[in-house]
């Protein structure tokens, strides 16, 4: 029996992420009916739309319950790319689309398609937790960038390219940032550009939080002159439609690279739910006024909830530009025999029922993550409970 039970060597190259135990512990203690407040969940609050909702219903009733092209269907992919040319005028074609289950997906298939084992990608820290074990899946190497926290979490191209090394396959950028909520300056993401032109790498441009941006307007590297070649876009309903539960995703990048993954997606999960596409399609090509009424709610949340962990004694604050998160620093309770930020989100859950992510799941060892996309009033009460909770630190100190 032994040697049944023995999990294929590639499966120990990723791990379980660290977000999941206070999770659990955060489940069971509100299945035994505590009043816990959950700021661990990285989605909307918001139900999907109504009219995106409707047309899955249509969907349902007109019987689109078969099969579709492993890659999405043909109007999809043309809704995608129209989609993406009206809100940051790029000039993608359907050959260069393919619709996958979700963004994480998309990330999943593209460093399958392309990074060779041992080949190095750059990501900067804080990271989300899936790059690093999907790039390690592969059997590429990580190669992390520190960056500024006293600057907002910023990068610059200068930072990126000290990590370049002949090895260098891709660099994978998320702006907004999930954790930290940082933007990269438009300059700064043009000069990674060039530097991935110049040396004939990979800019992988995560766009999940794209819409959520708090100041300036929401642009796309992809429509920089010259950056078809080399910059892949991973792109998800998930965030900006809230429709996580739905699974579609996308990606944009060069068609060959497209005929890779649907490939490889042939073979695993064939076509994403034929009635999520339809959803989809009416998401992409409907009314936007929801994205936008939800980028206000974001915004008011995100100066509540500045505004009182900076009023906590012992906590700093970046202000996250984009994205619904905040990303504070709690090291102050270190000194009060809090071992690490796992030790910190589970004492907080344990002691006041409030969940957070330890930041050690993103590489940072002094933060945790909280999302604002919850309502006003689980704010003010969690916000409140984590206040207290620090505050009992510095009456001991
Ligand atoms: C930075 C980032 N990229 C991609 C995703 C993928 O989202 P989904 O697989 O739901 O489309 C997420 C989800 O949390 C994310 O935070």
């Amino acid at each position: 029996m032994t040697g049944q039970m023995e999990i294929a060597e590639r499966i120990s190259s990723i791990s379980v992420s660290s977000t999941m135990k206070v999770a659990a512990d955060a489940e069971k203690l509100r299945s035994e009916g505590v009043d816990v407040v959950d700021f661990g969940a990285g989605e909307p609050d918001f139900p999907t739309p109504d009219n995106i909702k409707q047309a899955a219903i249509r969907a349902l009733d007109q019987n689109f319950t078969k099969y579709t092209a492993a890659g999405g269907t043909a109007d999809l992919k043309k809704a995608i790319c129209e989609r993406h040319t009206a809100d940051f005028g790029t000039d993608y074609k359907p050959a260069e689309c393919i619709v996958s289950v979700g963004g994480k997906h998309v990330i999943f298939n593209l460093t399958q398609a392309l990074i060779y084992p041992g080949d190095e990608v750059v990501i900067p820290v804080p990271f989300w937790v899936t790059y690093k074990d999907v790039v390690n899946y592969a059997g590429g190497k990580c190669a992390f960038v520190a960056s500024d926290e006293g600057n907002g979490f910023t990068i610059t191209a200068q930072m990126i390219e000290s990590a370049l090394t002949p090895k260098t396959r891709m660099i994978m950028i998320n702006s907004p940032s999930n954790p930290s909520g940082a933007v990269l300056d438009r300059q700064e993401f043009e000069k990674i550009l060039h530097l991935c032109v110049k040396r004939g790498i990979y800019l992988l441009t995560d766009e999940c939080y794209c819409h959520f941006l708090y100041e300036g307007s929401p642009f796309s590297i992809a429509s920089a002159k010259g950056a078809k070649d080399n910059v892949l876009v991973a792109g998800t309903m998930s965030k900006t439609y809230a429709m996580t539960g739905w699974r579609i995703g996308f990606a944009l990048s060069p068609a060959p690279i497209i005929v890779a993954m649907t490939k490889l997606q042939s073979h695993s999960t064939s076509n994403p739910v034929s009635i999520a596409q339809k959803a989809a399609l009416e998401a992409l090509t409907g009314p936007q006024d929801s994205v936008a009424a939800m980028l206000a709610e974001y915004s008011k949340r995100r100066k509540y909830t500045l505004d009182r962990l900076r009023a906590i004694p012992g906590v700093r604050c970046a202000e996250p530009g984009g994205a619904f998160y905040a990303y504070p620093n709690i090291s102050a309770a270190f000194k009060q025999g809090i071992k690490d930020t796992m030790d910190f989100s589970v004492k907080l859950l344990e002691r006041k029922h409030v969940a957070v992510v330890p930041g050690e799941a993103f590489g940072t060892n002094e933060h945790v993550r909280i999302s604002y996309a919850t309502s006003m009033e689980q704010l003010d009460k969690g916000l409140t409970r984590l206040h207290e909770f620090m505050t009992t630190f510095e009456q001991r100190a």
